[in-house]
């Protein structure tokens, strides 16, 4: 894993965008996975400014978003279909038939699971993904368990996942206790990964991931197996 310690959340930001930009002009046609929660969004303010000033375009983009609360519906202001429109699609020059999340109105989550799955793989992976962590080492929706899973999946959120989300809703009865997310493999489908982490909130996740260690406890330190990941972190995050 390569570390990037930054300064501070918008040192960190300017850095995952230069990188995310980097791919992009390599490849017009970049397969660009996407993550949600509060850590990515200065990532995707950066990313909305360098399209604006005409230094990269989403044109010719698809994007493949990590995960979804289960169930909910794409017009409430948490859902991550919304998020994504707020924070970025709807700010930049995608066309948003290139853009998918998982169907959090799905009758058959189950099968959304393997519907999404075959998506990912008709994409041929990720090129690049970004990812957030949870507090608790989560990925995705990836929570630490005795074992993980594979493919995209429901899953059950943790009372932790569910405090720590709780912030967004108007109350935590209102958190969905469910969501669908890519599974493990699902993500090292992925060339290149982008691990964003903000904050001394995040220091304990991170240290278990720097360690080396491997545990399904810590869902993130599974990163150590794969070939090409790249951690921005500001200096609270490790220090
Ligand atoms: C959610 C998302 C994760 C994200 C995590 C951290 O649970 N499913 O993808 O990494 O929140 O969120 P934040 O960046 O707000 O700390």
């Amino acid at each position: 894993m390569q570390v990037i310690v930054c300064r501070d959340y918008a040192e960190m930001s300017k850095k995952a965008a230069a990188f995310v930009a980097a791919e992009m002009k390599k490849k017009p046609a970049l397969v660009l996975g996407l993550a949600t929660g509060s850590t990515p969004v200065g990532l995707y303010d950066e990313l909305t400014a360098l399209t604006k000033k005409g230094e990269i375009t989403f044109k010719q983009v698809t994007t493949v978003n990590l995960d979804e609360y289960y169930p909910i519906d794409p017009a409430n202001d948490q859902s991550y279909r919304y998020f994504m429109n707020e924070n970025l699609f709807d700010r930049v020059d995608i066309d948003k038939k290139n853009t998918y999340v998982p169907d959090g109105t799905a009758k058959d989550p189950a099968a959304e699971g393997k519907r999404y799955e075959a998506l990912i793989d008709r994409l041929g992976g990720a090129d690049v993904q970004v990812l957030g962590i949870g507090q608790n080492g989560h990925i995705g929706f990836n929570e630490p368990a005795d074992a993980l899973v594979l493919d995209t999946h429901v899953t059950d959120l943790t009372e932790n996942t569910i405090k720590a989300n709780s912030r967004f809703f108007a109350s935590e009865n209102e958190v969905p206790r469910q969501a669908l997310t890519m599974g493990m493999g699902s993500i090292f489908k992925a060339k290149k990964i982008i691990l964003l982490v903000n904050g001394a909130n995040k220091k304990q996740a991170l240290a278990t991931v720097l360690s080396g260690a491997l545990t399904t406890a810590v869902p993130a330190t599974l990163l150590n197996l794969h070939p090409d990941v790249t951690l921005f972190c500001t200096e609270d995050a490790v220090k």
